[in-house]
């Protein structure tokens, strides 16, 4: 897994943040992006930071860098997106020119609360779903897929909580679904699922809201779902 490089444009953001610190834990190598060198610098230090004393026994030196988005993305093979629904275009419009070579994995979820409305519903997008129009910013040759939509960032940055999710993973690409499980599967609790082609991220982001609905009611932060009735190998 040495070899991929994961960029995280958002880095600097809750879930984005979480990723950075669970993958750079792994042992993999991450590069924070942010629309600020400075900021995402200032993030990759907080994950060396964070992880002091997390260390597994076998990868002692973490890789953990920050660029700007568009440079971070330039020296990856997998570039995860995780900005608000708001941003989405204008950020991706920055990136794609960079993308060549790698796989997009969109995680964004069209919230009304992106724009100041409730974080229980879905805004509309006209392509269906964010991540089809994710699709429609990068180029043709660039697989795009949707994942980590229902996995708590707060999970994911508190290094004593295992986030215990599965990892819907929505997209066209076979080859490139064969690149992000491995990556998931190195994070504690959460296990990849092959969801279908990238049009069922529509419902797949939905979910969100319903997780975020019973987080209210239950008073906790960490809400998951888990597919059951599935034989699958670890
Ligand atoms: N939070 C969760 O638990 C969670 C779980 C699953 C999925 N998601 C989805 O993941 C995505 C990121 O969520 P988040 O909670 O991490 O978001 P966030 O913390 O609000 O923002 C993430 C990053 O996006 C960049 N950003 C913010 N506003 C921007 C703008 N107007 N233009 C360009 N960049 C902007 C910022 O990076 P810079 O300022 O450094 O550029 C920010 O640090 C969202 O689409 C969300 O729906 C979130």
């Amino acid at each position: 897994m040495g070899e991929k490089k994961i960029a995280i444009i958002g880095g600097t953001g809750d879930l984005g943040f979480g990723l950075a610190l669970r993958w750079a834990r792994a042992g993999v190598q991450v590069i924070i992006g942010s629309r600020d060198e400075s900021k995402a610098k200032d993030a990759a230090t907080r994950v060396r930071e964070t992880l002091k004393g997390h260390a597994p026994a076998e990868s002692e030196e973490f890789s953990i860098s920050g660029l700007e988005n568009a440079q971070a993305a330039a020296q990856a093979s997998v570039v995860v997106l995780a900005v608000p629904i708001s941003a989405q275009v204008a950020v991706l419009k920055s990136i794609r020119g960079s993308l060549e070579g790698a796989i997009l994995v969109d995680t964004t979820v069209p919230l009304a609360a992106a724009l100041g409305g409730k974080p229980t519903r879905m805004l509309g997008v006209w392509q269906g779903s964010a991540a089809a129009q994710a699709r429609e910013f990068v180029p043709a040759a660039t697989p795009v897929l949707a994942a980590f939509h229902n996995v708590s960032a707060e999970a994911l940055q508190d290094l004593s909580v295992t986030p215990e999710c599965d990892i819907l993973v929505c997209g066209d690409d076979e080859a490139a679904k064969q690149i992000l499980f491995p990556l998931v599967k190195l994070i504690p609790g959460l296990r990849p699922i092959d969801a279908g082609p990238l049009e069922m991220s529509r419902i797949v982001e939905t979910i969100t809201a319903v997780l975020i609905s019973v987080n209210r009611r239950y008073r906790v932060h960490h809400a998951g779902i888990r597919i059951t009735g599935l034989d699958l190998k670890p």
